[in-house]
């Protein structure tokens, strides 16, 4: 199965009405000209900012994403935000274990792991991220790192249409440092034969993969060539119109 190239911005807790929204209204002006984009593309703003992204993206062909999901549906939760209200505000994706959740918000497997489920119980697609950080990396535990997060937080029932896998290195993240094309080529194939042990090779063949960490519009090429990404989640370089757009025509 010929899997889609996709480009997600995560604008992390970056972005006010005024800069999120000229920021959008800009992708959308352009994604709306391109009329054959071979990528797809998604902006996943502030919680504060979906409903106002929303509609500037309108009918622009970009999809719409949360950072985060509440494992429960609704309920006594002060502060949280359920995957059922993502899709009332017409998401298609929502984040979950980004590493900065994971360690500012001390967030297991196991919960995103919940958060994947009520995702797809929502209708929504998952984007599970993994990823090693710098020490794990160095005492030569990368693979077993990312296998563990990979079984431990995937979704019951991933499927392509539900699920999306993020190889984000911890220590790649708003460094500028990335992993060489061949790190990156190796945590995929490990990744991808996970899910092919995981779910069967036609629904692993089927999952998109994406690698984040310092992508920019200089690198992106070269790290969307290695087999087996699909594609990005990008951070930084997704709050400036040029580098983003620039990252998603890299797309292969
Ligand atoms: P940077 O692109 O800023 O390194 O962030 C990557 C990331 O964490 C995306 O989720």
């Amino acid at each position: 199965m010929a899997r889609r190239s996709l480009v997600v911005g995560n604008w992390k807790m970056n972005g006010f009405k005024a800069d999120g929204l000229a920021l959008a209204r800009a992708l959308a002006g352009r994604m709306r000209h391109r009329g054959d984009a071979r990528f797809e593309m998604a902006l996943c703003p502030p919680f504060t900012l979906i409903a106002a992204v929303g509609d500037a993206i309108a009918n622009s062909g970009i999809a719409l994403g949360g950072q985060d999901c509440h494992p429960k549906p609704k309920g006594a939760h002060t502060g949280d935000v359920s995957a059922p209200m993502l899709k009332d505000l017409d998401c298609r994706f929502a984040i979950v274990g980004h590493s900065e959740r994971r360690a500012d918000h001390g967030e297991t497997d196991a919960l995103v792991k919940a958060k994947a489920e009520a995702a797809l119980a929502a209708g929504l697609t998952a984007i599970v991220c993994i990823g090693e950080r710098e020490a794990e990396r160095d005492a030569g535990r990368t693979l077993q790192v990312v296998k563990t997060q990979l079984l431990g937080s995937l979704p019951k029932g991933a499927a392509p249409a539900t699920t999306v896998v993020a190889y984000e290195p911890v220590w790649a993240i708003g460094t500028g440092r990335t992993p060489t094309t061949a790190e990156i080529g190796e945590v995929h194939a490990l990744i991808r034969s996970e899910l092919a042990q995981a779910l069967g090779k036609t629904t692993a063949e089927g999952i998109r993969l994406l690698y984040g960490g310092s992508v920019k519009a200089s690198n992106a090429k070269e790290i969307f060539a290695v087999d087996g990404v699909d594609g990005g989640l990008v951070g930084g370089a997704s709050l400036d119109v040029d580098e983003f757009w620039a990252i998603a025509e890299a797309c292969r």
